[in-house]
C-alpha cells in the first residue's frame, strides 16, 4: 500500500491542535494509515488528576478499534511544532499490538520499523507459548 507521508504529517498536525494540555503544555498529534486505507487520528487529553491524562496514542488506538479496527501500516507523530515526536514506552505498546514489527514510524531520520522501534517486543503471541 503506498503511504502518504505528507498527508499522515498534514494529520497530525491537524489533530494536535485540538489536544486538551493545559497541565503541560504539551501538545501532541498523532495519525495513521490502516491496512483498509482509512486515516484514524488522536490527540494528548490530560487531566486535573495529572497521572491520569492520556497520550494522543491512546486517542488513535481507541479511534483505531471504534472505526473497525485493522492493522496500522504507517504513524507520524508530532508535538507542538509539528516536529516527529518519538512516542513513550508505553505507547509504543500500544502501537505494536495493532501494527507488528513491520509498523513503520516517521523519525527526524525517516520511517522505521517497529522493530527498531521497540526491540523485541512481548506481544499477543508470547500468551501462545
Ligand atoms: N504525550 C503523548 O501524548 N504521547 C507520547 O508519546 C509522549 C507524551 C503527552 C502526555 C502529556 O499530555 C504530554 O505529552 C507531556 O508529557
Amino acid at each position: 500500500m503506498e503511504i502518504n507521508w505528507d498527508s499522515l504529517h498534514k494529520s497530525a498536525k491537524e489533530i494536535m491542535q485540538k489536544a486538551y494540555a493545559p497541565y503541560s503544555n504539551f501538545k501532541v498529534g498523532v495519525a495513521a494509515l490502516v491496512d483498509d486505507g482509512r486515516v484514524v487520528v488522536g490527540c494528548n487529553s490530560e487531566n486535573a488528576s495529572y497521572g491520569v491524562g492520556l497520550c494522543a496514542e491512546c486517542g488513535l488506538i481507541s479511534s483505531l478499534t471504534a472505526t473497525g479496527g485493522g492493522r496500522l501500516i504507517a504513524v507520524v507523530c508530532v508535538d507542538g511544532d509539528g516536529n516527529f515526536l518519538s512516542p513513550c514506552g508505553r505507547c509504543r505498546q500500544l502501537l505494536f499490538e495493532h501494527g507488528g514489527n513491520e509498523m513503520l514510524l516517521m523519525t527526524p531520520d525517516g520511517p522505521k520499523p517497529m522493530s527498531y522501534i521497540l526491540p523485541w517486543a512481548f506481544g499477543p503471541e508470547d500468551l501462545n507459548k
